[in-house]
């Protein structure tokens, strides 16, 4: 079965058809940026325009960087504040005219790295996908099974959200070396693994492209791989997310 998915980030919002019984995008990706501002209404068009794209007909999945609960928004970090409380399911699914199901990004990218990624056959244990990117999101996974809407970017680290301290947007924004983001970043892993004792954790977001530059730099006890599906996660895991719903 082809479900469209669609990543929504602070940044960019990619949709592509994907084949959820494989994982594969079967066709090409279409990257629109975010509007200025990442308004409802405005990212409602957006989301028209992708699926229109695609001539869409069919469900869409999303992956949306908020807490996300039945549809409905509770947070916004990177987005517009008026999205708090607003259902995004129905605002997508009325803008695009297709059956829209939402949830958070790192959510649904663990959903697809644990499928069909680097987390694939580690059904025991926690595993933690951490995504780094113009947010810190967070997905764990006891026994394969997902605890949605961890959050866990948002820790207090040095009086400091740790979102600020260590996503890839911190690391341009402060315009980092290799070696003091990968000292940031220890310390906010070193409280993770301290916190939850992971099995194991999967890195993704774009920066996972750097790996060989700040890995070997890390100083934390748990084994940690990259993401194998890079910047198709957030993608196939949203249309993986809707596929629960309709099948
Ligand atoms: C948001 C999360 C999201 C993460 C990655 C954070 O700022 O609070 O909901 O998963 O960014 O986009």
């Amino acid at each position: 079965m082809e479900i469209l998915g669609v990543d929504i980030g602070g940044s960019g919002m990619k949709a592509a058809p994907v084949n959820v019984l494989t994982g594969e995008m079967v066709g090409e990706r279409y990257r629109i940026p975010t509007p200025e501002g990442a308004r409802p209404e405005d990212m409602a068009k957006v989301a028209k325009q992708l699926a229109e794209h695609f001539e869409w007909k069919g469900p869409i999945g999303m992956g949306f960087p908020a807490v996300v609960r039945f549809g409905v928004m509770y947070t916004a970090a990177n987005v517009h504040e008026s999205w708090i409380g607003t259902d995004g399911g129905k605002l997508f699914s009325e803008a695009t005219g297709c059956p829209a199901f939402i949830a958070n990004d790192a959510d649904v990218a663990g959903l697809a790295e644990m499928t069909f990624g680097a987390g694939r056959g580690r059904s025991k244990g926690v595993v933690m996908v951490v995504t780094l990117g113009t947010g810190l999101g967070t997905a764990i996974f006891t026994d394969g099974i997902l605890v949605p809407n961890t959050e866990l970017g948002h820790i207090e680290i040095r009086g400091k959200d740790a979102e600020r301290r260590a996503s890839d947007a911190a690391r341009q924004r402060k315009d980092m070396s290799w070696e003091e983001w990968a000292e940031k970043l220890s310390e906010y892993f070193g409280r993770l693994e301290n916190l939850f004792w992971p099995e194991l954790f999967i890195v993704g977001g774009g920066v996972s492209k750097s790996w060989e530059k700040f890995a070997p730099l890390m100083k934390i006890r748990t084994p940690m791989v990259p993401a194998q599906m890079l910047n198709q996660a957030g993608i196939v895991g949203a249309a993986m997310y809707a596929y629960q719903h309709v099948k």
